[in-house]
């Protein structure tokens, strides 16, 4: 597939897809949202692809937000619009993939990029990323889930804090917060993320789609999440990957799984 404003890369089972407008910041206009709905979609496809790492191009951003140029002549029922569908195609569409996201935070990751790194299963950074959610300041409220997710990811009092003042907080801070797992200089960045990639891809891909649907379940309102590890675990039982997984144990040597 060919794609405009982003690039994505396969490699020795990890497909990276990097958001390519570096001269606007990397920010998510609707035609890169819908590029990126596709890529996402196709490397979860794709048997191959055990792990997705996304990223932005150049040393200064991940992505520096929706595209204001967009929006800003907006009515409300345009407003409500543009959050949902970019909600239910790319934000909610990434939390919910079977297949890992690891968001390597290469720079700014304001707004629409912070929620897109937020939606990511979990984050890496480089000692220049910079993240917040601005919106305030637009005179808007974050509408890519970040309302929702950065509480979930820092607890309530720092989210509002943050979402308030409408400040960017440094990668020592977030790394403080748990806003992101690790931080590494950025030549090392995707080194870094690869490496954790690689060692996901030593274990069942089915089993860790299992364990993604049932740790989100823990963030869906009415939803029992115990009962959905219940199902998930009775589920893995079913797997090939299950029967190669013990069988190698018990037969002391390395699993390899039949795969997606
Ligand atoms: N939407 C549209 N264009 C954006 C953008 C966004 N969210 N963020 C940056 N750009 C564009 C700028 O308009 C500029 O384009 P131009 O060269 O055609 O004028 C280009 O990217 C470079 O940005 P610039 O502001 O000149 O870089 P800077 O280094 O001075 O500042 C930021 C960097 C990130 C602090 C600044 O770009 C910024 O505040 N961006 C908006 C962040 C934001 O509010 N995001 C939330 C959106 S809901």
């Amino acid at each position: 597939m060919s794609y405009n404003n982003i690039l994505s890369d396969h490699q020795n089972g990890i497909t990276t897809i990097t958001i390519n407008r570096p001269k606007k910041l990397n920010a998510l206009n609707k035609v890169t949202i819908q590029e990126l709905h596709d890529a996402f979609d196709a490397a979860d496809n794709d048997e191959n692809t055990k792990v997705i790492i996304i990223t932005g191009s150049g040393e200064k951003a991940f992505v520096a937000g929706a595209d204001i140029s967009e929006f800003a002549d907006f009515n409300v029922e345009q407003g409500g619009q543009l959050a949902a569908e970019g909600q239910e195609l790319l934000f909610d569409f990434v939390a919910n993939l079977s297949t890992p996201v690891i968001a390597a935070v290469n720079g700014f990751a304001l707004g629409g990029g912070l929620e897109l790194a937020m939606a990511a299963h979990f984050r890496v950074a480089s000692t220049n990323a910079k993240m917040g959610l601005p919106e305030v300041s637009l005179g808007v409220i974050p509408g890519y889930g970040g309302t929702q997710r950065l509480p979930q990811l820092v607890g309530k009092g720092r989210a509002m804090e943050m979402v308030m003042t409408a400040g960017m907080i440094d990668a020592e801070t977030a790394l403080n917060y748990g806003l992101v797992n690790h931080v590494i200089e950025i030549e090392e960045l995707l080194p870094l993320a690869e490496k954790i990639a690689s060692k996901i891809m030593r274990n069942s891909s089915v089993a860790i789609s299992e364990a993604i649907h049932a740790i989100n379940a823990n963030y869906e309102a009415g939803v029992n999440g115990f009962n959905v590890e219940i199902e998930a675990f009775g589920n893995c039982f079913g797997t090939e990957d299950f029967v190669e997984g013990t069988t190698a144990f018990l037969e002391k040597r390395k699993a390899d799984f039949p795969g997606k």
